[in-house]
């Protein structure tokens, strides 16, 4: 299936059919968010993977929406609530290791990232390391419709109850965003033969003539 065939195929799945997503699958649409950009390649944020039947029920409290339990993975994007100093140290770690550099090479990276992170707020700090939980959002859906599964967005759930359930307080996470993962009942699912809404390309896409391409138009005219 080609890229946009599949991101025609896919849509926001209201009603799931329990049937399971296999293992390969899951692991790929993992791997894929992994891959995903951040700013500063930092990753500031954790993804938690509930397969268990059992522990996405739990979490019905803090999610009531049928695709957690229809569904047959949960990912929740949980954001980093500060960047430690512990982490910034990993990740240079991590780029040295990986790219075998003495940690001297990567010094001043380092700085720039403590300096961009002294220099945010709790809250501003918090909001960027969101926007990138969200990029990672966006790799899983896209992947899990090249892998022929349905995927299902969410920002309706009660982020107070679900980082309760899950004890992300403790370890520096809120969650900010969740994704199910499953297969679609066409027969309950309202939105199953919809067509898709979106803005026409025309007038979301912008092309500003630049001066060159003016004067060009204007000749030919
Ligand atoms: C950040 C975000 C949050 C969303 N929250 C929910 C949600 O809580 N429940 C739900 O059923 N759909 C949710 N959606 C799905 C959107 O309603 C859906 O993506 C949008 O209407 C476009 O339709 P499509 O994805 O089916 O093409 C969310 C989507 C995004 C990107």
């Amino acid at each position: 299936m080609k890229y946009l065939e599949a991101l025609n195929w896919r849509y926001a799945v209201k009603r799931m059919n329990g049937q399971p997503v296999p293992e390969e699958k899951l692991a790929n649409i993992l791997e894929a968010i992994r891959l995903a950009p951040s700013s500063l390649g930092l990753q500031p944020y954790d993804v938690i993977v509930v397969k268990d039947p059992a522990e996405r029920q739990y979490l019905v409290p803090a999610i009531n929406q049928p695709q957690v339990t229809e569904g047959s993975v949960l990912l929740v994007f949980a954001a980093w609530t500060k960047v430690q100093q512990q982490q910034i140290d990993d990740y240079i770690q991590n780029v040295a290791d990986t790219r075998q550099l003495p940690l001297a090479a990567l010094a001043g990276f380092k700085s720039n990232i403590e300096n961009l992170v002294k220099a945010k707020d709790s809250q501003s700090l918090f909001s960027w390391t969101a926007r990138q939980a969200y990029i990672g959002l966006g790799y899983a859906t896209a992947a899990a419709a090249f892998e022929q599964v349905d995927a299902t967005p969410m920002e309706g759930f009660s982020t107070e109850k679900l980082n309760q359930l899950l004890g992300l307080d403790a370890k520096g996470l809120s969650a900010v965003a969740i994704v199910t993962l499953g297969y679609r009942n066409a027969e309950t699912d309202r939105l199953a033969k919809a067509p898709k809404v979106r803005r026409p390309a025309t007038n979301f896409f912008h092309r500003p003539e630049t001066k060159q391409s003016s004067s060009a138009n204007d000749k030919q005219s």
